[in-house]
Parts: structure tokens; C-alpha cells; sequence
């Protein structure tokens, strides 16, 4: 029954209280405000858990970013929550599987900073080729190298990516402006953009590039993707970035063939070992070589990004929470839904077990109420159902609600207007 796990809902925007919490961007708040939610709480950084907990007692929704850890046991607090938004790329800090089975869709931002990071690796591009980061830390120390040996113009060069998804692709194009040719590995066939070629194995790829930059996600197979073997396969003078995942690249295998010459240079912004605060020292193999580029894992940190991520995961969450839409949800069945204009809309979330359906449809026979549209979605876990009647009275619908609370195995109801 949903009284377990969370109370049946059909308030007013005003009623709906919403927690941005970690300094989410002023336009996720804008966002909320405009849309009619005047309970917008904002804090400029993480809640201690004690505080957390008060906080979520009456909280509707949840807007964190990567340092708010929302455990099984902080979810036991929140007996209101109906979504918890990431605004982030990342959603480790949420036990997913706890929030699901208590009918909370979590929302994210994956793909709000590719842009940032495309232009960054635009930007390695041009002074690896170059060899700007190793005359650069010379003229700091007051040494003068003033010579064109080793520095290339990246026009007429070949850019190999491993990785054609969102940045990879936007890394193709931008470098195609350059007048770059671009090669492209990938494991699933992917439409080339612009010029670009396909090849069909990495050690294709290693073979003709001049610059390989990596842009796969972190799974098991791109563990230690680029290592000893790899590295060796590559052009002398090949340069080398990475601005995909840390545990993709063996770190120690490029400090080897920064030694011998083999690499001209590296960008590297991710690393298997990242600090886990600005506060504590960062250490790699590479801090000795002037021809790396290290950055902080600052690849999709911009304003620009922040301000879309912002955007993006507000949006989700009120299309949540206005239409119950569940789209690009991280632990939900996604259900994209049409308006409800002039229609009533039952939200039924349960667990996903024989003859729910059947039952969720008895309710509204029994009461000879006339069902305009159905929509359902389900995972292993759990079901969604959404269901649009013709609007009778708010308190005939409301019957309904509460007859749909009563099904076994429902965890949560919502009624939208
Ligand atoms: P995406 O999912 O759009 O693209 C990844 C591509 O890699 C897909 O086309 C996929 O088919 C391909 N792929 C997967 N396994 C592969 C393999 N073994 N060999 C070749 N290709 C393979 O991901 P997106 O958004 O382009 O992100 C790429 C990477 O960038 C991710 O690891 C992400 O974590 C990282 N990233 C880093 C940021 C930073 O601040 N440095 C910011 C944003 C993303």
C-alpha cells in the first residue's frame, strides 16, 4: 500500500516544496519560480546529514550535486520525495536502487557539458602540436627556446577518436575546421559527420593518427584501454589525450614513452586516482614532464555548462512533477507523456507483479469512468502506469486515487489537474 512508502499527492505548485542544495545554478531556481513553485529553498552548500534529514521531511524535491550522498537510510527520512535531481553528470552519490523502490525518478545532466570539453580538446590539439606546453614551463624557468623543430600545424594532420558519441563527434567537427582529417574508432557503427572516416579497429586508428584522443565511457572493456601495447602501435611523435575517464589510460605506460620520445606530448584530465577535494594534493607519474598538460578534471567546467545543466535538470524535474513525464529518469521506466490539457492524469507506480494491471484497470471500470489515454512502462522492479480520465469532479478523481493507493503493492500515486 503506498502509505509504506510515501503519502498519495495532488498539491498545488505552491504546495510543492523544492531543495537546491551545493549552489545549483540561479537558472534551475528561475525555472522553478517561473513555473508557478513559490517553495524554492536554496543552499550554497551541502547539508550536514543531521540537517539533511531535518530538511527532508518535508521536502517534495531534491536538486544535489555530486558531494550530497543520498543513502537507503537518508531515503527513510524523506517520506515526501517524489524526484531527486543530479545536477551533474555523475549519480553515484544516489543509492539508485533505493530511491526506485520507493517510486523516486532520478534525473541528470550527461550531456550538458559536451561543448566545454569538445573545445578544451580543440584547444590540446593545437599546442601539443605545437609543443607549447613544454616552451611554455621553459620560459617560466627563464629558458628560451626559440625554434620551430617538432611544432606542426594541425591543418592537413590526422586527429584519430576513440569514441564517436556526443564529444567525440563535436571534437570531429571542430578539428574538420581546422582542416584536419579525422579518423574515428568506435564499437558501434556510428553515422560520420562531416569528412570524417570510420575505421574498423583500434590498431587502425593508431596506425595513421597523428593526435589520438580518447572520449569512451569508463566499462570493462575500456579499462586499461590505451597501455604499453597500444602506445607502441602509435607514430612516433604521436600525442596523446584524455579527457574520457582516468582508469582508461595506463598512466605509468605514457610516462615510459614520454621518456623514450615516443609521445610528443599528452593532455590529461582525468585520472584513475583523482583528489577528492581541492584541499588534498594531487599526485601522478607525470608531474615531471613539461610536455604534459594536466588539468584538474575541468573538462566540462564552465559557466556556460553549469548554466545548461542547471536548465536541463530543472526541466526534467517539472516536467516530472506538472505531466509525469519520467524521460532520460536514470532508475525509472521512462514514460514520455503528451500534455492532459482538459484531461484528469493518475500517476501509479508499483511493484512489478502479476496482475497490477488488471487490478489498476477494475478501479476505473468499477466506477464506470471512461479512460482516455493509458500509458505503462515497467523494469524488473517496478511498473508505471499512467492513466488520463475524462474529468468528472476533482473529488470523483480523487476516490480513484485512493482506491489505487489501496491495490497492494502500489508505492506511490500522484494526481496531476
Ligand atoms: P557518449 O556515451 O555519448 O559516447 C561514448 C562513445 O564511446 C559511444 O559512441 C560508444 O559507443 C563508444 N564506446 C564505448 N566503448 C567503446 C570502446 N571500447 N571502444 C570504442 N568506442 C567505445 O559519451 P560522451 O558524452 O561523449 O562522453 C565520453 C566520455 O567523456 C565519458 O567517459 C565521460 O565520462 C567523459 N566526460 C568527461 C568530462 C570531463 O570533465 N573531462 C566531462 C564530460 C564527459
Amino acid at each position: 500500500m503506498a502509505s509504506d512508502s510515501g503519502p498519495r499527492m495532488s498539491l498545488d505548485k505552491g504546495n510543492i516544496s523544492v531543495l537546491l542544495l551545493e549552489g545549483v545554478h540561479d537558472r534551475a531556481a528561475e525555472m522553478f519560480v517561473a513555473d508557478g513553485y513559490t517553495q524554492v529553498m536554496r543552499h550554497a552548500k551541502a547539508l550536514p546529514p543531521d540537517q539533511l534529514t531535518d530538511a527532508l521531511a518535508s521536502v517534495h524535491i531534491l536538486g544535489i550535486r555530486s558531494r550530497t550522498q543520498i543513502t537507503e537510510q537518508i531515503l527513510t527520512t524523506a517520506p515526501k520525495l517524489m524526484a531527486i535531481g543530479c545536477f551533474c553528470i555523475g549519480t553515484d552519490q544516489v543509492d539508485l536502487a533505493a530511491a526506485r523502490r520507493r517510486g523516486i525518478p532520478v534525473f541528470n545532466a550527461p550531456f550538458s557539458n559536451t561543448r566545454s570539453v569538445a573545445e578544451l580538446v580543440l584547444a590540446e590539439i593545437i599546442l601539443l602540436l605545437r609543443g607549447i606546453p613544454h616552451k611554455n614551463a621553459a620560459t617560466h624557468r627563464g629558458e628560451w627556446i626559440k625554434s620551430a623543430t617538432g611544432a606542426r600545424e594541425a591543418r592537413g594532420k590526422t586527429l584519430g577518436i576513440i569514441g564517436y558519441g556526443h564529444i567525440g563527434t563535436q571534437v570531429g567537427l571542430l578539428a574538420e575546421a581546422l582542416g584536419m582529417q579525422v579518423v574515428f574508432y568506435d564499437i558501434v557503427t556510428k553515422l560520420a559527420l562531416g569528412n570524417a572516416t570510420a575505421v574498423r579497429s583500434l590498431e587502425a586508428l593508431l596506425d595513421v593518427a597523428d593526435i589520438v584522443t580518447l572520449h569512451v565511457p569508463e566499462t570493462p572493456q575500456t579499462r586499461w584501454l590505451i597501455g604499453r601495447d597500444q602506445i607502441a602501435k602509435m607514430k612516433p611523435g604521436t600525442a596523446l589525450i584524455n579527457a574520457a575517464r582516468g582508469t582508461v589510460v595506463d598512466l605509468e605506460a605514457v610516462a615510459a614513452a614520454l621518456d623514450s620520445g615516443h609521445l610528443a606530448g599528452v593532455a590529461i584530465d582525468v585520472f584513475p586516482k583523482e583528489p577528492q577535494s581541492n584541499d588534498e594534493r594531487f599526485e601522478s607519474p607525470l608531474l615531471r614532464f613539461d610536455q604534459a598538460i594536466l588539468t584538474p578534471h575541468v573538462g566540462g567546467s564552465t559557466l556556460e555548462a553549469q548554466q545548461n545543466i542547471g536548465g536541463e535538470v530543472a526541466e526534467k524535474m517539472l516536467r516530472y512533477s506538472n505531466n509525469g513525464s519520467t524521460l532520460s529518469a536514470v532508475n525509472f521506466p521512462e514514460v514520455s507523456l503528451p500534455e492532459h490539457i482538459g484531461k484528469h492524469r493518475l500517476l501509479h507506480i508499483h511493484r512489478n507483479q502479476p496482475g497490477m494491471l488488471s487490478q489498476v484497470n477494475d478501479v476505473f471500470s468499477r466506477h464506470r469512468v471512461n479512460v482516455a489515454a493509458q500509458y505503462l512502462q515497467t523494469d524488473a522492479e517496478i511498473g508505471y502506469v499512467v492513466i488520463d480520465v475524462d474529468p468528472t469532479d476533482r473529488g470523483d478523481t480523487r476516490t480513484l486515487q485512493r482506491e489505487l493507493d489501496g491495490i497492494a503493492g502500489t508505492v506511490r500515486t500522484r494526481l496531476l489537474y
